[in-house]
């Protein structure tokens, strides 16, 4: 087996999940402030050293995904980000696209920007030890949205991306979310995210991305935010393994969950549920970001002396996504936080 076929199933290793602490700096220092701490970059760097330094964070963890400043920086001791999740074990990536940009011919749909000069970023992003990339493409569901074109310019950007990561022996996680924002029901979620797996795909197969060697991470099927009908979690975990199994090729060796705004107990037991409902063609885990580090975020509060607690709180969410993504998560493990 190659390398980059090993790193995507290492990615993907029954029982484990990836943490996406790749927040841009902008993103990420609005989430300090509302948490109570000064944005700056040593502020963002201690944050994700408390995240990455969490003891026991190898077991449930199989990569992190990092933004471009904090590969650039070193954990408390001086050993740069990448070479300090190395040594535990776990996978350091980057994220490598330049943020969501309006649509021309539709500015209220975004396409998602960075391929310019991503050959070079790409092959000193493998020189600094990423082992693994992630590019995101959003996709609105409204009125007349998305759109086509939203979907073909996205798809094209995320195959143009995963092509450029396979040639510098990177692997691709492939992004596309359909957001939760809106009043839309399930049903309609699972018919946009169907369309834009299934244009996901054919853009890939045309690029030539060797599906064995990237990791899809999709939203899950899930009603908007402002429906009055919230499905229950075994409807979640029907319809997202249904869109899957009509859309994603079994090369694909796994397919990691972004959580997307879900509470974060609520995304743990979409995943549980998924796994109730037998084996599946892929690997099915997580990659979140908000679900795993908002309550370790909360109780951290730029505090020192919180540090411990906030690294509790971290591993026991992680624990907790990776017993579902193993099958074996009930709310008997959640007590444990308090
Ligand atoms: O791009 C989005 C992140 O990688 C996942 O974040 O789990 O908070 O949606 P989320």
């Amino acid at each position: 087996m190659d390398q980059l076929t090993q790193t995507a199933r290492a990615l993907v290793a029954p029982g484990k999940g990836i943490l996406a602490a790749d927040e841009s700096v902008g993103t990420m220092s609005k989430r300090l402030e509302a948490a109570g701490v000064p944005a700056s970059p040593q502020t963002r760097r201690a944050y994700r050293d408390l995240l990455v330094t969490t003891p026991g964070l190898d077991e449930s963890i199989s990569g992190v995904i990092l933004c471009d400043e904090t590969l650039r920086q070193s954990v408390a001791g001086g050993t740069p980000f990448p070479r300090a999740c190395a040594a535990r074990g776990i996978v350091p990536g980057i994220k490598v696209d330049t943020g969501a940009k309006p649509l021309a011919g539709n500015p209220e749909e975004s396409v998602t920007e960075g391929l310019d000069g991503l050959r070079e970023r790409l092959e000193e992003y493998a020189e600094m030890g990423a082992g693994f990339a992630k590019w995101r493409g959003v996709i609105t569901i409204g009125d007349g949205q998305p759109t086509r074109s939203c979907l073909v310019a996205n798809a094209h950007a995320l195959a143009r991306y995963a092509a450029l990561c396979q040639e510098a022996g990177i692997v691709p996680i492939v992004e596309p979310e359909v957001l939760m924002d809106g009043d839309h029901g399930i049903e309609r979620c699972a018919a946009v995210s169907a369309d834009a797996l299934h244009t996901v795909f054919a853009q890939l197969i045309e690029q030539g991305v060797a599906l064995e060697s990237m990791v899809l991470k999709p939203n899950m099927i899930v009603a908007g935010k402002g429906c009055c009908e919230q499905p229950s979690a075994a409807q979640v975990a029907a319809a997202t393994v249904g869109v899957l199994r009509r859309t994603v090729p079994a090369a694909v060796p796994g397919v990691a969950f972004l959580s997307g705004g879900q509470p974060p107990a609520v995304a743990t037991v979409h995943l549980q549920a998924m796994h109730a409902l037998g084996p599946q063609p892929w690997v099915l885990t997580f990659s979140f970001g908000r679900a795993l580090v908002d309550p370790a975020l909360a109780a951290w509060r730029g505090e020192p002396g919180n540090v411990e607690l906030a690294q509790d709180t971290l591993a026991h969410r992680a624990r907790c996504n990776a017993a579902a993504a193993a099958g074996r998560y009930s709310d008997e493990l959640e007590p444990a936080a308090a």
